[in-house]
């Protein structure tokens, strides 16, 4: 309504001023304010030294929160002897957590150091439950290690050799192949008795119920070992977080010595991301779709030719893969080592 008084029409055009002033005032802080919270770190320091790489999940594979979530992460328990450089200098692309389980005073560390990486596996699902990356790898931090699926245990091309889109297919993947150590059955809860140098035995079968309550204990389980392993946000999230929280309490308080319990987490694991008991793929079909390594010749189901030798020591020869079990000069790029 258009007043012809000039007194009003004046009244009129400051109240008007006045409100577009208070809306400019109100728009410019809270715009100010919301970049200002997006960039504070987080507590848990989960997007330090990410170097966001291109996204290559889907749109619709995205979270519906207007914080940036990472992609891939990967996730390890170290201790400070540890030299994780290799993944820094070689995979830049991929966010890393690295729990310090002998180091108290560390940025990322574990409440108590018990059950091997579990614990700090555990931990960082319970710490980062709320805002999880796309997918992570849950390995072990040095680059060498028996535990390594590849001829010279060397976690480079494991690492490079990835599928990723496999994983986000399947939700979970063991990083391992060869059958050796864990497939086809490792572990018969109900038979096992007295084996606690190899097998958990008759603790497995106490400590799943325990861990799983109300579960069905198998009679067998198998899944090759190591405890290295991709999982998508989707998978762990199948699950609440009270359950990671319950399982992490009875690696808190369990009396089993670190071997047992870290034992019976790493023969969990796929069943706590939804696989059966047995979870023993083909080598032949592991090597393809985990690692792209599709050509192999696999005389039998759990092996392929040239590729994994257990070692006949858990710890690799000092100067290795350039000096061989016998102390000899071997060159990694030519051929496989001499066991
Ligand atoms: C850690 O490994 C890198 C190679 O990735 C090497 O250059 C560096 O000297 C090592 N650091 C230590 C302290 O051994």
């Amino acid at each position: 309504m258009l007043s012809r008084n000039p007194r009003r029409r004046n009244k009129i055009n400051a109240i008007l001023t006045t409100i577009f002033i208070i809306f400019a005032l109100y728009f410019f802080f809270f715009a100010d304010s919301k970049s200002a919270r997006v960039s504070v770190p987080k507590k848990d320091d989960l997007r330090q030294h990410s170097s966001h790489p291109v996204a290559q999940a889907s749109p619709s594979q995205r979270p519906p929160q207007s914080q940036q979530t990472i992609h891939k992460a990967m996730v390890m328990a170290s201790v400070k002897s540890d030299n994780t450089s290799w993944l820094f200098e070689l995979f830049p692309d991929w966010h890393k957590s690295i729990y310090m389980v002998d180091d108290m005073s560390a940025k990322l560390t574990v409440p108590r150091n018990k059950g091997r990486e579990s614990m700090a596996y555990l931990t960082y699902i319970i710490d980062n439950y709320d805002n999880l990356p796309d997918l992570i790898l849950f390995i072990h931090p040095q680059r060498y290690q028996w535990h390594n699926d590849d001829p010279y245990y060397d976690g480079v091309p494991m690492l490079s050799n990835f599928q990723v889109p496999y994983l986000e297919e399947q939700g979970y993947v063991n990083l391992r192949c060869a059958w050796t150590l864990g497939c086809p059955s490792e572990i018969h809860p109900f038979s096992d008795t007295h084996r606690e140098d190899v097998h958990a035995g008759e603790y497995f079968k106490n400590g799943f119920m325990e861990l799983f309550p109300g579960v069905e204990v198998p009679d067998s389980v198998g899944v090759s070992c190591c405890a290295q392993f991709g999982v998508t946000r989707t998978k762990i999230r199948e699950r609440p977080r009270s359950d990671y929280q319950r399982f992490r309490k009875w690696l808190l308080e369990t009396p089993l010595p670190d071997d047992l319990s870290g034992r019976i987490m790493e023969y969990s694991w796929h069943m706590i991301f939804g696989k059966g008991p047995v979870h023993c793929p083909t080598a032949q079909e592991c090597y393809c779709k985990v690692f792209g390594l599709c050509d192999l010749s696999c005389p039998g189901q759990g092996a392929c030719a040239g590729r994994y030798i257990l070692p006949p020591y858990s710890s690799l020869p000092q100067g290795w893969p350039y000096i061989g079990w016998k102390g000899q000069q071997q060159d990694p790029s030519f051929g496989l080592p001499e066991v």
